[in-house]
């Protein structure tokens, strides 16, 4: 390792928050059409940043939101990593619940609120100052090629055929990301396993118009009344998802793997404070860490119809939605379950109203070996920078490029995220450690080094 880098990074702490302040105002929020132009500036300015570090650094139109594409110079003989961020971020709603506004990253208690502090543009620029601290001191010891997308908070959709159209270009030896948690404070992780998703939305309609409960109802079709029947059959009294073939395909877990999970210090009793619950709940026969990890779920997301304002108002509505992700773990294909998905509520429903469906997003679930050379030196790259040896553990979360990396590009992804459980992604308040973005930016440049000599 070059010591100088490492310096060049602690001597930076202070300047690195100042990068990420710019870069956590910058409201790039994908789902919303009117956030379009943010997104975009977001992008921009990280290729500025990252040309600034000297990389050959571009915007590229997907067909959505672009991705930021950047590369050292190339040199024969090394390997070459494929670095996979985004940019984009979720919604900050409820505003009213953050204690700083989501687009003006405070710093308090050591870490930095702001919407996207995690997930992800805090650990991005864990690796942006790890590659502006080589560039510094003679160049990356190895090939980077840099993909950061700003559509992965909607499921990547335009990313499959970017990825697939640009196949030489990306073409890697392995690809690494940091978009995921450390197992606690003190304990980093590398990530061999991930759920996947599909997220669908429902529609019922009836009448044409809202009308007067009193005068039509008891005589019309209720969209909210038959939604909620509906959406009452997707689970059975176990809990279990009640959807014909959901668990054809679910690979079970081994005694080996529940084994290990069991000694991982999980301390449920203080994650479930963290939520202000007093009991966990979910399907019989399996701990916390395996119904997160392990277990596919179908949950309803968000539910809309009829008079959302304060006090009454007497109506039928005439139409009902609900938007449902379901959770899927190996082997289960997001298609399959989504033909039967919508399949089944179609012929669950009854006649006298519409139903229509839309997707959303679709994620195929992953699995990478937790042996091999990379796997090594990825936990001796966070055992330095964290100063304690990771763990390793699945995540419940979806990343979407990875199946899609493996698929089409044949490489594996080491995930080494250093996101903390209680980082509040999606959530108000979302933060990211201080101490997590030095020690992953320490981390990453140690592990630019480690995959040099792979
Ligand atoms: N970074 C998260 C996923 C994550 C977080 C994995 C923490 C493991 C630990 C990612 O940005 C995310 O939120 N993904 C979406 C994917 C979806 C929109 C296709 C998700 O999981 O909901
Ligand atoms: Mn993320
Ligand atoms: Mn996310």
């Amino acid at each position: 390792m070059n010591e100088q880098v490492l310096r060049t990074i602690d001597s930076r702490r202070d300047a690195s928050v100042s990068g990420l302040k710019q870069f956590l105002s910058i409201p790039s929020v994908s789902t919303k059409p009117d956030h379009a132009a943010d997104v975009r500036r977001c992008a921009e300015w990280l290729a500025g940043q990252l040309k600034s570090s000297g990389l050959a650094a571009e915007m590229r139109e997907t067909g959505g939101h672009p991705v930021v594409l950047a590369k050292n110079t190339h040199k024969p003989g090394r390997p070459t990593v494929l670095l996979y961020g985004h940019y984009d971020v979720q919604p900050p709603e409820p505003l009213d619940k953050w204690v700083t506004k989501p687009f003006e990253p405070a710093v308090r208690d050591g870490a930095i609120y702001a919407r996207g502090a995690a997930d992800d543009k805090g650990q991005v620029w864990a690796h942006a100052e790890a590659i502006a601290a080589w560039q510094k001191n003679g160049g990356l010891p190895i090939n980077l090629t840099m993909l950061i997308e700003g559509e992965e908070e909607i499921g990547s959709e335009n990313l499959e055929r970017f990825v697939r159209e640009n196949r030489e270009t990306l073409k890697a030896d392995i690809a690494v990301i940091s978009d995921t948690n450390q197992f606690a404070r003190g304990v980093p992780a590398i990530t061999y396993g991930l759920r996947g998703l599909v997220y669908c939305e429902v529609f019922i309609t009836a009448a044409d118009h809202d009308t007067h409960s009193g005068l039509y109802g008891g005589s019309i079709p209720n969209p909210a009344n038959v939604l909620v029947e509906l959406l009452a059959t997707l689970h059975d009294r176990d809990g279990r998802v009640n959807i014909p073939g959901f668990y054809d395909d679910v690979q079970s877990l081994d005694a080996e793997e529940r084994d290990a999970w069991r000694k991982l210090p999980f301390d449920e009793a203080s994650w479930l404070k963290d939520l202000k619950l007093d009991q966990t709940f979910g399907e019989a026969g399996y701990t916390t860490l395996e119904r997160r990890w392990a277990r596919p779920t179908c949950d309803i997301n968000g539910l809309t119809s009829g008079y959302q304002g304060h006090g009454a108002k007497t109506i039928i509505p005439s139409t009902a939605s609900a938007k449902v992700s379901m959770r899927l773990v190996p082997n289960q294909d997001p298609m399959k379950i989504v033909t039967s998905f919508e399949r089944t509520l179609r012929e669950r429903c009854p006649k006298m109203v519409k139903i229509e469906f839309a997707r959303h997003g679709l994620a195929g679930p992953v699995l990478v070996s937790r042996e091999g050379k990379a796997m090594r030196l990825a936990a001796e790259a966070l055992t330095e920078g964290f100063g304690a040896a990771p763990t390793l553990i699945r995540e419940g979360g979806s990343i979407p490029v990875v199946a899609l990396i493996k698929s089409t590009l044949g490489i594996d992804t080491l995930l080494i995220g250093f996101g903390l459980p209680d980082d509040r992604v999606h959530s108000p308040n979302e933060k990211f450690d201080l101490d997590a973005l030095h020690k992953g930016t320490r981390t990453a440049a140690v592990l630019y080094a480690k995959l040099a000599e792979w």
